[in-house]
């Protein structure tokens, strides 16, 4: 291989490692796993509300005092990859991503009865479980929240907001801090 050569294999090679980080509007790939900037911030994932949809608890604020902490509708969404991991052994892997999109409730009655019925995107939080970025946190589970006060546009970046949130994880959730009591989805994969 003469100089010039390798020197382009080189580059094209380089090109094809970087290309794929450069997210656009710096969000994550579609269809990719947890990706963090180099400020340790997560990078809002994109494409998953075409994950496996786990399950959807509902916190209305007109049975929280108007105040509930997530409101409302609570979306939850697990990651491809994790999932196919998760039906195999009953366990979450490294890399494992969930997220939960808030939705408001918007009609209280409908042609089916009176009940909540989902009104607007509100807010997402996502945990992630990783050794290499969370090695000291509980179950390698770090938190994160793209929620803005006010339903404001989504944060595109989240940084890690783990004190304030795994307390409750910890203490209350079923399975490796996740709370599969609340997911048939999870439970009729068979394995707990
Ligand atoms: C007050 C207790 C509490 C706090 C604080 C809390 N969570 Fe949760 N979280 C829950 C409960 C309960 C569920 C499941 C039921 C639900 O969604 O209401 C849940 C579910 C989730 C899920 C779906 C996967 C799972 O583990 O079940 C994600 C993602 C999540 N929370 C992220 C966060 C983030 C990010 C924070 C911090 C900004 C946070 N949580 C703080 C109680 C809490």
């Amino acid at each position: 291989m003469n100089f010039k050569f390798s020197a382009l294999v080189l580059v094209t090679a380089a090109l094809s490692i970087v290309t794929p980080a450069l997210a656009q509007d710096g969000m994550a790939k579609q269809g990719t796993a947890a990706q963090w900037n180099d400020k340790g911030q997560l990078l809002q994932p994109v494409g998953y509300r075409e994950w496996i949809f786990v399950g959807a608890p509902v916190t209305p604020n007109d049975l929280n005092d108007g105040k509930a902490a997530f409101p409302e509708f609570h979306d939850v969404y697990i990651e491809p990859t994790s999932w196919a991991q998760y039906k195999k052994t009953g366990e979450f892997p490294d890399g494992t991503i969930i997220v939960k999109e808030l939705v408001s409730v918007g009609a209280k009655s409908a042609p089916s009865g009176n009940g909540y019925f989902e009104g607007e995107f509100i807010g997402l939080e996502a945990a992630v479980k990783s050794a290499d970025k969370h090695p000291k946190e509980p179950g390698n589970w770090g938190y994160y929240s793209f929620t803005q006060p006010g339903a404001a546009p989504l944060k595109v970046t989240a940084l890690k907001a783990t004190a304030s949130c795994n307390a409750c994880h910890q203490a209350s959730a079923k399975q490796d801090y996740v709370f599969t009591q609340y997911y048939p989805v999870l439970r009729a994969a068979g394995k707990h």
